[in-house]
């Protein structure tokens, strides 16, 4: 049985739209329209292209899809708007079903764990008029909700509100993570929210109510915070300065207090499950992140696609099981489109690209890496979820700090706060970092303690705290990548490398070869390599 999970902008203020598809409850393909549509984010965007991709992945016709599933189940008419545009785009709907937005968030972390069972969690800043769920979930008996928060109680809206007020907009929240560690958390923030014994209470009133915000650009703060805090806020070109620091690091702060208060509840709950699983958007703070690894559970799995672009692989798993099958893990996130040798050589042809094809390009890439050069990283399958994961990379040498800002300068022209993150081959993680009693941390989704006295051999991935936002590599999930770092180790005696998205700065990640060519002559990388393809300037 095929069910198809959809995400896409049918109400107002959607973003992330994506497709995803589960056959016989395995999920086959994850595609996020952002990344053929070269728009960041898609905000208010239908998964057209995202569709058409998961259908030509998995070798299929549209009138094969057994159910449709969405988010979206307090909206009256999302049902009706999705039939028309499918209707539109194929000529016909198949049966047609709408789920929890939380429940999705909640599906997508749990039968993409593999766990058996599991306590769950949800947190975004809202969805379907909820910021949050918790349950249970077995594998043979689905997740049961057991808590659902109501918008009002926001812990997203909050930490979104903070990022408005430094400065940054919707979907920047991770800025105002990287710049937490530059300050003290001295400013008192509790009259907005405030942990309780079994979570937090947020004070609504500081969300702009008058004019409700109509696009992601504007404030979504009410005046009354800027009269709280005495300060006016950042404008976004304006300098940094240790206030807006300082408030970074107070916001941090406070949501990893009230995250812990509310996981704390969760074992109060249920004190002899092992597992933890979580998703939505709070669940990208990878430095809070950190902290559940040593609150009670033994396994805490964080969705490598936590936010809104999880949704559509939380309803194809919710419409497998509608449909009889039994969920698969998601083993990776390598789930969508490849590119063949044909059509690589023919694009790099058809652009007048000098270009040659390596025997090995791990062993070439290793090679380049050890020379300092910086090189762009396009194989296989395109990896779902905010990170680049080995498939659609930049990757640099880590040894000395100068490589980030040699990669800034060429290349991202990011704020200078925001560190890059490092991959590394598994087994060397537990030498490399205190890993909290972990062992794999595939999908950067948890920041750890570099070792004091390994971090002069990757300054370039430490952040300012000590910490790194960690991707180890197993040679099961990505073996041309670890071939690559295992390569570069036995160069270098360093068995981790930079990696930072196949992207411009404000872009979506690379998606097809020409994307990468296009990115690869817009900046300063040295070197590309797609498939075994390389291109060098
Ligand atoms: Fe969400």
């Amino acid at each position: 049985m095929i069910a198809l999970g959809l995400h896409g902008g049918v109400t107002l203020g959607q973003h992330e739209p994506a497709a995803a598809l589960a056959v016989n409850g395995r999920i086959v393909a994850l595609c996020e329209e952002e990344r053929y549509l070269r728009i960041k984010s898609c905000y208010g965007m239908l998964p057209e292209k995202a569709i058409q991709a998961c259908l030509d992945i998995a070798g299929i016709e549209w009138g094969e899809i057994d159910i449709v599933v969405v988010p979206g189940i307090t909206y009256d008419d999302v049902a009706e708007r999705w039939r028309r545009y499918l209707v539109h785009l194929y000529g016909s709907c198949p049966r047609f079903e709408r789920v929890h937005h939380q429940t999705a968030h909640l599906a997508a972390t749990f039968y993409g764990s593999g766990f058996e069972d599991a306590a769950c969690l949800s947190l975004d800043a809202a969805g379907d008029r909820a910021c949050g769920m918790t349950g249970t979930a077995t594998r043979a008996g689905g997740v049961k909700v057991t808590r659902e928060m109501p918008t009002e109680n926001s812990l997203g809206y909050f930490y979104t509100l903070m990022t408005y007020y430094c400065g940054f907009a919707d979907g920047d929240e991770y800025k105002l993570m990287g710049l937490a560690p530059y300050g003290k958390p001295t400013v008192d923030l509790t009259r907005l929210i405030r942990p309780s014994p079994d979570g937090w209470t947020f004070d609504w009133s500081f969300v702009r109510a008058d004019p409700s915000p109509k696009s992601p650009f504007e404030p979504l703060y009410a005046p009354k915070l800027e009269s709280l805090l005495g300060r006016p806020h950042r404008r976004p070109n304006e300098p940094m300065t240790d206030w807006y620091r300082d408030v970074a690091a107070s916001t941090q702060k406070l949501m990893e207090d009230c995250l812990l208060s509310l996981v704390g509840a969760m074992r109060r709950d249920d004190p002899g499950q092992k597992n933890l699983v979580y998703a939505g958007g709070v669940a990208l703070n990878c430095s809070a992140n950190k902290h559940l690894l040593g609150a009670g559970y033994e396994h805490v799995y964080v969705s490598p696609v936590s936010s809104d672009r999880g949704l559509a692989l939380g309803c194809a798993y919710l419409g497998a099981t509608m449909l009889g099958d039994q969920p698969w893990p998601a083993w990776d996130v390598y789930l969508g489109t490849a590119y063949t040798a044909a059509s690589i050589e023919k694009e790099l042809k058809a652009n007048g690209v000098p270009y040659r094809e390596v025997r090995d390009a791990s062993e070439e890439g290793a090679k380049l890496l050890a020379q300092k050069k910086i090189v762009g990283w396009h194989q296989g399958r395109s990896e779902a979820g905010a990170r680049a994961l080995g498939n659609r990379s930049i990757i640099a040498s880590c040894s000395d700090a100068g490589m980030r800002d040699m990669v800034n300068a060429k290349i991202k022209y990011r704020e200078e706060f925001r560190p890059f993150a490092p991959s590394m081959l598994q087994e060397a993680v537990g030498d490399l970092y205190d890993t909290r009693g972990g062992d794999d941390f595939p999908y950067m989704t948890f920041t750890l303690d570099a070792r004091p006295e390994k971090a002069a051999a990757m300054q370039a991935v430490v952040h300012v705290d000590g910490t790194s936002r960690v991707q180890t590599v197993r040679s099961s999930s990505n073996e041309r990548y670890h071939s690559l770092i295992r390569y570069y180790a036995a160069l270098t005696g360093t068995p981790v490398i930079m990696n930072t998205s196949f992207n411009l700065k404000g872009q979506p990640i690379v998606e097809t070869p020409r994307d990468a060519l296009m990115t690869f002559f817009g900046c300063g990388l040295d070197a590309l390599f797609i498939g075994d393809f390389l291109v060098e300037k």
